[in-house]
């Protein structure tokens, strides 16, 4: 009995494996628009797909962000600069993109700019802070979606939204895990709306990996910039020792070994070119091994995990 089983379970990862291993045909014909390209993943997707052929427009937030990236790349990739958060800016790159496609459509958009801070307990955060993150990882991505979708339909290809494992477990305050749950929502009701046409949709789900968004720095200095702004009762019920704690805390999401962030970027590689493109990638160890269970476990066992990981306020029953 264990023994079918066991051969059961290899053949359909041996199907599995085979059916993602088809790749679709005239890549070098294919545009693939990448936003947030300055740095981090979608940096490296760039020169990535542009060393495999594929036609890259990279939308960076700055003028030398762009310049960096032509000059580490070919002649075939081309930059625009793009701010999510600005509506003039996406009509501006939709035209953009409209002129380089032409009749051939948006083969791949990957939605990938997104910012981490601030990040604090929401007590210590206001409205604006919410709006701040969410306007660029959530709207920022609806906007720019809904912008160039007509140019993904004609292509028949592929959308790319770059969530997160902090999209299935909220681990932290703020806008941040907020616009990953967002982007998990509308990714979910898009796939379904655009199976019809023959768009496909993919989430992308990395782990921890170190980027310019988790530099330690920007963490700590993020949260001790919430921290100065929170208000005086804020303050006394969290206590002044309590910023320093937290910083230490949130050294158990980062992972114990370095990630390679390839792992990334060859899920949002294998999503713009695979006949069968997953639903959701989950990327890096710690996604796979430890938050992607933790994201199926009982909110009791979650929420002692996280109780037990994070410091206590001072004025805590
Ligand atoms: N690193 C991780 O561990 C991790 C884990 C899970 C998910 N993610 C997600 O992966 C994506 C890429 O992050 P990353 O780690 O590669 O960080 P990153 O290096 O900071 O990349 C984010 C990019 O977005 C750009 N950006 C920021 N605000 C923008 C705006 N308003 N309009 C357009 N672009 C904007 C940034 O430009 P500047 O560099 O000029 O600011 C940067 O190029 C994000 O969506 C992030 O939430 C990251």
């Amino acid at each position: 009995m264990w023994l079918y089983l066991a051969v059961l379970v290899g053949l359909y990862y041996l199907l599995r494996w085979y059916r993602e291993r088809q790749v679709v045909s005239h890549l070098r014909d294919k545009y693939v628009f990448i936003t947030g390209c300055d740095s981090g993943f979608g940096n490296l997707l760039a020169r990535q797909l542009d060393l495999r052929g594929l036609r890259v427009l990279a939308a960076c937030l700055t003028e030398k962000g762009a310049e960096q990236l032509r000059d580490q790349t070919s002649d075939m990739l081309e930059t625009v600069i793009l701010d999510v958060t600005k509506t003039e800016s996406i009509a501006a790159a939709t035209q953009w993109v409209k002129e380089h496609t032409g009749d051939r459509g948006l083969w791949g958009l990957v939605n990938n700019a997104g910012i981490f801070m601030p990040t604090a307990p929401n007590e210590w955060l206001t409205k604006q802070d919410f709006m701040k993150i969410l306007n660029v990882n959530l709207l920022g991505t609806i906007e720019v979606t809904l912008s160039l979708l007509p140019l993904v339909r004609r292509a028949r290809g592929r959308v790319v939204n770059v969530s997160s494992i902090m999209g299935r477990v909220s681990f932290l305050g703020g806008g941040y895990c907020i616009s990953k749950y967002g982007v998990e929502a509308f990714s979910d009701s898009l796939r379904r709306e655009l199976c019809h046409f023959g768009v496909k949709v993919a989430i992308i789900e990395p782990g921890s990996f170190m980027t310019p968004m988790t530099m330690n720095e920007r963490i700590s200095q993020g949260f001790q910039e919430a921290w100065d702004r929170a208000t005086p009762d804020v303050k006394e019920i969290y206590g002044e020792k309590f910023p320093a704690s937290l910083i230490k805390s949130t050294e158990i999401l980062k992972p114990k070994w370095p990630q390679n962030v390839s792992l990334v970027t060859d899920c949002m590689e294998h999503a713009l070119t695979s006949c069968h493109p997953r639903t959701r990638y989950s990327a890096g160890w710690d996604a796979k091994l430890f938050y992607l269970p933790m994201s199926y476990m009982p909110s009791l066992l979650v929420d002692l995990m996280i109780y037990w990981s994070c410091p206590r306020p001072a004025k805590a029953l």
